[in-house]
């Protein structure tokens, strides 16, 4: 037996989890009709497959009808979930892994135009801020209903075969009972600790009384909201002591922060840039106050700290739940001594900012995960060897390279410049952002492990692609950064990318107009700011940085807002003229009538980038398939078959932003989809 302090089983109750890791609950917003249908079933199994102890499904079950499913909640409050359920539950328990569920009403955590359109309620009416609405005050009827609520979700649970059930505490409705700073009500639930821990209780008794001992009841919730006037640490050690003390419950998932702002939220599920395990410590402190079992999951998300985790004690069991929708076999790989082949969560957290915009989870740079009903985590051998041409060794193209080198093809690569990753070496240039170099770090090494060639410093003509007589070529050259958008002076202006490459010289007043709405624009505000200009971000949509999303928003206020960057929203850069030392920026607005003028000394254009496509349009005619890509194979997974010219001298494809300018997500997921069919 190992003797990996990560492989030792737990005894949790009458339950033995196989190992230390669990992936803890999460909403990856994939119910169907809010039901976990074919593909929720084929995500939670990838990840039983892979390893993991438990698998914590279904962040946020909603109760009641008053919970509305914000994203895309499953709803445990109807009978039909439970035929579901126990199809999940027999498929993870065949793997050998342990499945629970969350269970939540969400409280004043939602929206009321979800679902039934009933109002949203709390115990006080005052707003969540991430989700706007106002709340109802809580009354006695409403009280005494969820409580059943909790409890009969709880049995239908329990009917479907799960081994438990978690009940969402913080943020959530039971927690904002608990907090003095949502709890407004008299009577018997508010006031005192005694009283705003009534609900809490009250629905662990409901729920007891309906399954039984031999179910797992654990509760996550915060030890310490860490906002003044709020749960602080003390109280939080206080309750949890009670809840152990209760004797209703099996563990205690141990959660420091609150929710209820994009920047709480972002404390407590940290993102790239943010330390690691930043309340690691706080939950050991909460498991050594009470001696109970101790869950928890906060950017844990290499092998190293997890161990580290069990291994001192810590916790008894630890949360690895973005690591494991980046690469969901991280235990089968510490079991093979393949701890290196992980592919590692980059904390971009494009998975958890999607679903807070209405959108599935999906990973940036595993495009099989939440895909797996057609896409595979592991590629398939093919029929056949061929040799397989890539030009460009940005995302799409390492990604192309992978997947063709592990379907056993002959693969060469050519990339002009000196190294690989193409835009996200350049975005991994703000310090923040380095983790994002994984993504291509972790591809090279999968290169090498499949004997891929990758020519550096090569600028390929079509002559050069021909000489290596291809069966297939994919162009991959990404594009450039695109800034000639101005009616006028598009010679004045530079680039994002310029300025975050350090090609431009920061100016001193600095307009930068961003019409694209992504990253490269903070950043390049943030070296701008950080180098002493004066900046100011216009845009002419509705809010600024769109494509950013909320929680990756969070980091850059934090640091423009102390660099006094100004944000103008709804105005357009027209032109741009010289006048001496200065330019002057003409703006209008797309709303019309206005025309404004800024004095600066430096424009900055962020519109995305151009498709650099020399190549692959010297090489279309060459091609048997003029390059052209059947989407309808594509879709079905099929290799392509499209013939255009029967004297070609290979197939060619497109990927990634040489076709058009998207994300790193949409670029390695063209690669994919396309290179597992070679
Ligand atoms: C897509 C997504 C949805 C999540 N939804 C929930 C949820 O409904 N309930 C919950 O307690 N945590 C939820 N979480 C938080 C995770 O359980 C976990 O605490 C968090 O991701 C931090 O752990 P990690 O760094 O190992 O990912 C969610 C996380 C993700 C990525
Ligand atoms: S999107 Fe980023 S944070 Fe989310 S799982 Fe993938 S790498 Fe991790």
């Amino acid at each position: 037996m190992s003797s990996d302090p990560l492989l030792q089983p737990y005894k949790l109750k009458h339950l033995t989890l196989r190992n230390r890791i669990i992936v803890t609950s999460h909403e990856p917003a994939y119910p169907e009709d809010g039901m976990p249908k074919e593909r929720y079933l084929a995500y939670t199994v990838e990840r039983a497959k892979g390893g993991v102890a438990m698998t914590m499904t279904a962040g946020s079950a909603a109760v009641s009808k008053d919970s509305p499913p914000v994203f895309n909640n499953l709803l445990a409050y109807k009978d039909e979930i439970v035929p579901w359920i126990r199809q999940m539950t027999d498929a993870v328990h065949e793997e050998g892994a342990a499945i629970m569920i969350q269970l939540t009403h969400l409280g004043r955590r939602t929206r009321w135009d979800k679902g039934d359109w009933l109002p949203v309620l709390a115990p006080s009416h005052h707003r969540e801020a991430s989700h706007r609405a106002f709340p109802k005050k809580i009354e006695d009827w409403d009280i005494e209903r969820i409580i059943k609520d909790f409890a009969d979700a709880a049995e239908r649970m329990k009917a479907g075969g799960m081994d438990g059930v978690e009940l969402e505490a913080y943020g959530h409705l039971i927690d904002q009972f608990v907090s003095p700073l949502t709890n407004e009500l008299d009577g018997p639930y508010g006031g005192s600790l005694d009283n705003r821990m009534r609900f809490c209780m009250d629905v662990f008794k409901a729920i007891r009384s309906r399954v039984g001992d031999d179910f797992i009841l654990g509760v996550r919730y915060t030890a310490d909201e860490r906002l003044p006037g709020g749960t602080g640490m003390s109280e939080g050690i206080e309750i949890s002591k009670r809840l152990k003390q209760s004797g209703l419950i099996d563990y205690l998932n141990v959660i420091r922060g609150h929710i209820d702002t994009d920047a709480g939220l972002t404390d407590v599920i940290p993102i790239q840039g943010m330390a690691n395990a930043p309340h690691l410590d706080f939950a050991g402190e909460i498991r050594a106050a009470t001696n109970f079992p101790t869950f928890h999951a906060a950017k844990i998300s290499d092998v190293a700290t997890a161990r580290h985790a069990i291994a001192s004690g810590k916790v008894d069991m630890i949360g690895m739940t973005r690591a494991h929708m980046t690469d969901p076999h991280i235990v089968r790989k510490i079991i093979e001594k393949r701890e290196d082949e992980i592919r590692p969560c980059v904390g971009a957290n494009y998975c958890l900012d999607r679903i807070y915009q209405g959108g599935a989870a999906y990973c940036i740079h595993n495009a099989a995960t939440g895909r797996e009903l057609t896409m595979p985590h592991i590629v398939a051998k093919a029929d056949s060897r061929k040799k397989v041409v890539i030009v460009g060794a940005g995302p799409a193209g390492l990604e192309a390279a992978r997947v063709a080198g592990e379907r056993g093809h002959e693969v060469v690569v050519f990339e002009a410049a000196s190294d690989p990753g193409g835009q996200i070496r350049l975005t991994a240039l703000s310090p923040r952002r380095k983790e994002m170099m994984s993504i291509i770090d972790w591809r090279m090494a999968q290169c090498e492990k499949h004997g891929v060639t990758i020519r550096f410093n090569a600028w390929a003509e079509a002559e050069t692609i021909e000489a290596e007589n291809p069966d297939v070529v994919i162009v991959a050259t990404g594009g450039v950064a695109h800034t000639d958008v101005l009616s006028k002076g598009n010679e004045f202006v530079v680039s994002s990318w310029d300025i975050i490459s350090g090609d431009a010289k920061p100016g001193t007043n600095v307009l930068i107009f961003d019409d694209a709405g992504d990253h490269a624009a903070l950043q390049a505000a943030e070296f701008l700011a950080g180098a002493g200009a004066k900046v100011e971000i216009m845009t002419p949509d509705r809010s600024f940085s769109p494509e950013v999303m909320a929680m990756n928003l969070v980091p850059y206020m934090r640091s423009l807002q102390k660099l006094d960057v100004t944000f103008t929203v709804t105005y357009r850069l027209e032109s741009v003229e010289k006048n001496g030392n200065q330019l002057i920026a003409n703006v209008g607005s797309d709303y019309g009538g206005i025309s404004k003028q800024r004095i600066v000394d430096q424009v900055v254009v962020n519109h995305g980038t151009i498709p650099l496509d020399d190549i692959y349009f010297e090489l279309k005619p060459k091609s048997t398939n003029h390059g052209e890509i059947s989407q309808d194979e594509l879709i079905a997974g099929l290799p392509q078959t499209v013939v255009r010219n029967a004297q070609g001298q290979f197939q060619l494809f497109r990927i990634g932003d040489a076709v058009s300018a998207r994300n790193t997500h949409a670029a390695i997921y063209d690669a994919l989809r396309l290179a597992k069919d070679i």
